[in-house]
Parts: C-alpha cells; structure tokens; sequence
C-alpha cells in the first residue's frame, strides 16, 4: 500500500462533533448523543490520519464517514468487520470513503506485516469475543513501526450506570439488575467492560505503548444515555421511514438543543475511572 500524507484534523474548520452526530442521527437520539462525544474525543486526542489508514470492525462505515467530517479525510482507508451483513448496509458515502470494506475477523487480519501507518477502532475492541488478546497482537502485527492505533472502549463501570440497573439495584433486585446489563450489553455487542487500567494492561500486552488515555462520556451522562437506548424510544426510528426532510431536520435540531448545553458542559478530557467509555492512543515502538 502507498504512502501518503498525513492528514492534520486543524487543515480546515470541520464541522462540529454534535452537528454531525445530531444531523446523522435525527432517527436515534441515542447515537446522537453517545457519537457526539465518541467523535469529540477522536478530535481531542488530536489523531493524525496517516495513510493507509485500516478501520477495524468498521460497521456499516457510518462512523467513519463521521469521523472524516470531523478530522478531514483520511486518505486511503480500508475497513474490516466480522459481519457481512454490517458491510452490505454500507451507504453511498461509506462506499466513497473506504477504499474497500472487507468481511474478516480481527484475529486473522488479511493484510501483510508492517501495512499500514493507522489503524483505528471505535468502539470494536469491546466487541471481540473470542480472541481479544489476538485482535491486538494481529492490529500491532499489519502496523508500521511507529504507527498509531486510536481506540475507544467501555469500562466496567458503564453498565452499572444504565437507568436501569440503577433502579433495579436501588430496589434490591441485584439477580434483574444484573440480567438487564447481560442484556443491554449483548445487545451493544459489549463483551469487554474492564477498568481503565486493565485495558491499558492489555494494550501493553499486545506490544503497544499507551501514550494517552482518557475519559470521554462520564458516568452521570450513562443514564440518560440508556434512557435514550431504553427499548420503548427505539418506536422513534419510524421517522426515518417517512421522506421528509424538513421534519429530519426539525428533530436534529431538537437534539442539537437538548444535548448542547450538556455537550458544552463536559470536560473534554476527563479521568477514565469516573468514565463510561475512555479513549486509547497507543503506538508500536
Ligand atoms: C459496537 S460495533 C461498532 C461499530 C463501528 N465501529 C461504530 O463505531 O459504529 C462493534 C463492531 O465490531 C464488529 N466485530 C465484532 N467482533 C469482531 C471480530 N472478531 N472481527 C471483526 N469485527 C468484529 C461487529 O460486527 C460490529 O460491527
């Protein structure tokens, strides 16, 4: 694969991490709300995107095409995900994005040794069940010496924050506080809710050097992110069933105004154990 230029998230003014996750997901104010922190945090960290760039379990590539809203470009970029069906979802701007969108598993990456410059992982390495110590050997193995890896993942404290699970607990009904976090994580596709120290350590174990790691969506924000998730608001996603922009645009904008001023509020760097999810840059010496 070609080398080429780094791409520098201050080359121009992109947009806003809410405006892009608000305009996106006027249908889901979860993903909303949870993205605009999740990309907020990518520009935090001040990521260089140096191609060739590979995505690892890149979805549908939503989060991609918002990621190169908020950074710029990335140049050459390709994604892998488990999921066939995940991949075949992919819209027009994904399929523009990505150079190619490829059906494997982390833990047999197709690529050659030492292909890419970065390698990027939003919020998949949470998903990898079996073989989590071997996704990350594998996405050391195709980097460069001196390449980048950006993740971000769940702690353990995130699933005891879920409204729920608060209600339950505070109720006394730990055994149905418990079976609605084996729920909602399954259904999040999260099987790796660790504290902040042991993902370090694992990050270390697969040969990288962490250079940073930060909170990025706190603990008081989980329950009104699961309220958002919460299974009845999902009847929400029929707007995106009816073709009218004005009304798709009427519910970003209502979102952007409900979220900003919290969005506004947060830290933009917060410490990862008073955090639900945290972000990772780790580098290969
Ligand atoms: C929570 S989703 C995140 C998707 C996307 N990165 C995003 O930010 O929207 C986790 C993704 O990891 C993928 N995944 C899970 N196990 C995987 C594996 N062993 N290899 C590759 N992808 C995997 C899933 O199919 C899913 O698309």
């Amino acid at each position: 694969m070609a080398d080429t230029a780094t791409h520098q998230n201050d080359a121009a003014p992109f947009e806003d991490p809410l405006d892009i996750a608000t305009r996106r997901y006027y249908f889901k104010p979860m993903a909303a709300f949870f993205n605009a922190f999740h990309l907020r945090a990518f520009k935090t960290a001040d990521i260089q995107w140096k191609a060739p760039v590979l995505d690892v379990g890149c979805s549908d590539g939503e989060y991609g095409v918002m990621l190169a809203e908020a950074l710029g470009p990335p140049g050459e970029m390709i994604g892998i995900d488990l999921s066939a069906e995940a991949i075949q979802q992919a819209g027009e701007k994904a399929r523009a994005l990505y150079k190619e969108m490829i059906c494997a598993n982390a833990t047999a990456l197709p690529f050659d040794d030492e292909s890419f410059h970065t390698v990027v992982s939003n919020a998949s390495m949470l998903s990898i069940d079996p073989g989590l110590d071997r996704a990350l050997r594998e996405v050391h193995r195709v980097l460069k010496p001196g390449g980048s890896f950006y993740a971000s993942v769940c702690t353990d404290q995130y699933e005891q924050n879920y409204w729920i699970t608060r209600l339950l607990k505070g109720l006394g009904c730990t055994g149905w506080a418990r079976r609605y976090m084996d729920a909602m994580n399954r259904r999040m596709q999260q099987a790796h809710l660790y504290a902040p120290d042991r993902w370090v350590a694992l990050f270390e174990a697969g040969g990288f050097e962490v250079k940073q790691h930060f909170g990025f969506l706190p603990l008081s924000h989980t329950p009104l992110w699961s309220f958002l998730a919460w299974t009845p608001l999902r009847l929400h996603g029929i707007v995106k069933l009816i073709p009218c922009a004005p009304l798709h645009r009427g519910l970003s904008a209502l979102y952007k105004k409900w979220f900003g001023g919290i969005y506004r509020r947060t830290a933009l760097k917060l410490p990862p154990e008073q955090c639900g999810y945290i972000f990772i840059e780790a580098v290969k010496p």
